[in-house]
């Protein structure tokens, strides 16, 4: 237990904490609101739930304090007791109003000033940010009535995160479905950050990931080793910063960053392709382990041992994304980054690479160091026209997070 917040007197708050007042409504989805409030307790942000009562049909309130470790606000008339304190005071006690699952029905009390019940009481008497993560059928999302209130909430400068497409609990398919609590972190994160924290705002990053896999016939292909982690890892990084990123992906599995717009891809000259029309883009990260080599013409059905021997194969080059890029004149990024997997001479290697290739960078690391191919870490070597900087063994997160931050920087 133990949090601090405005009207507990007999704590101080910590300076840097931040805190959320989660308002969880009515709806299956109701329970991604325990997982959220996980997230944010394990980033160490503050949760104090107000759960309405159609939300109390599907979580209890219960395991919402149990997870949030404070207690749960349910009821507009129970907060005249002198140890409670108003709801006024419980509308304001935050630094921002996170609703989610945020029904049909608290859009449109919330867009019409209602002020009914607590959760709709504290959306109209609050002075914080409001964030709101929708979810409900389909047919209510599109309904004029519901979009025309969230054109209203909009102007009111409300935020939104979701909803997002899929299949419905109701069985039906389309918009309507809360977005992933993954997701709505995020977007709390950055609503608690704010603008500093968002230095890639408006700024559009494509990165590419994962190896990609060319195909001898319908069962047999060639690739290269990828676990895709470190792009992935870049990609969210550079989407937390704010950037509005493409992540073309070959062949992985790995969950998709939130917030990333991810384009799945098998062979090098489908990434090619995906990464030329996801230009213009402002910075270019190409991570990928593309392989060099592709069989001349891939065999239309699968061929069978019995016909005298193993196939002689012929295989051409594939056409190399980063440095195509790299010459693409008028539409190339303005900052060009590739990656570079050694096992000797690594400085010096990268050093000609980032020559033959025409980019800005090149991040290299060695392979044959335990651990990175395939596993958690990465130690890597900034090599750039001007100079060479040698970064310390970190988690590829870490280093995604460093790589993400210096292109924020070289991008001013
Ligand atoms: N790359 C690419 N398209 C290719 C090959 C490589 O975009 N067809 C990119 C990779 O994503 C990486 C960089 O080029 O950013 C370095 O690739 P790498 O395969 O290590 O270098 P090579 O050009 O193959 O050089 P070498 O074989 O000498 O190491």
């Amino acid at each position: 237990m133990g949090m601090c917040w405005g009207n507990d007197r007999s704590v101080e708050r910590d300076v840097g904490e931040k805190r959320v007042l989660l308002i969880v409504g009515g709806g299956v989805a109701a329970y991604k609101a325990l997982l959220l409030t996980r997230l944010l307790r394990k980033a160490g942000v503050a949760v104090r739930p107000i759960l309405t009562k159609a939300g109390a049909a599907f979580v209890t309130p219960l395991s919402l304090a149990a997870l949030a470790e404070d207690k749960v606000y349910e009821d507009l008339f129970s907060l005249t007791d002198e140890h409670e304190m108003g709801h006024i005071e419980l509308s304001r006690s935050a630094d921002l109003v996170v609703v989610a699952p945020a029904t049909a029905d608290l859009i449109a009390k919330a867009a019409q000033g209602l002020a009914g019940d607590l959760a709709s009481t504290t959306l109209l008497a609050t002075d914080k940010p409001v964030l709101m993560a929708p979810a409900m059928n389909v047919r209510m999302w599109l309904h004029p009535a519901t979009q025309r209130n969230i054109a209203t909430l909009e102007a009111d400068g409300v935020r939104f995160v979701g909803p997002e497409e899929g299949a419905m609990a109701c069985g039906e398919f389309g918009p309507g479905r809360l977005a992933e609590p993954e997701a709505i972190f995020a977007a709390i994160m950055a609503a608690l950050e704010g603008p500093a924290a968002r230095p890639l705002e408006g700024k559009r990053a494509l990165v590419t990931a994962g190896p990609t896999f060319e195909p001898i016939d319908p069962v047999r292909g060639i690739t290269n080793r990828s676990s895709g982690k470190q792009g992935f890892a870049i990609a969210e990084a550079l989407a937390k910063l704010g950037a509005e990123v493409t992540l073309i992906a070959g062949p992985v599995a790995l969950p998709t960053p939130p917030g990333v717009r991810r384009i799945d891809v098998e062979t090098a000259r489908q990434m090619l392709a995906a990464s030329q029309a996801a230009l213009p883009a402002d910075v270019g990260v190409f991570v990928a382990a593309v392989a060099d080599w592709r069989v001349d013409e891939a065999f239309g059905s699968k061929l069978k041992k019995e016909k005298g021997g193993p196939p002689a194969l012929t295989f051409v080059e594939n056409p190399d994304i980063l440095a195509t890029l790299s010459a693409s004149g008028p539409h190339r990024p303005r900052l060009v980054v590739g990656f570079a997997a050694e096992t000797d001479h690594v400085e010096e290697h990268a050093r000609a690479k980032l020559a033959r290739k025409g980019c800005d960078w090149i991040i290299a690391n060695d392979v044959t160091e335990p651990g990175v191919m395939g596993g958690g870490e990465n130690a890597v070597l900034l090599v750039t026209k001007t100079g060479t900087e040698r970064w310390d063994r970190a988690a590829k997160d870490r280093v995604a997070a460093q790589i993400a931050q210096r292109i924020a920087e070289a991008l001013g």
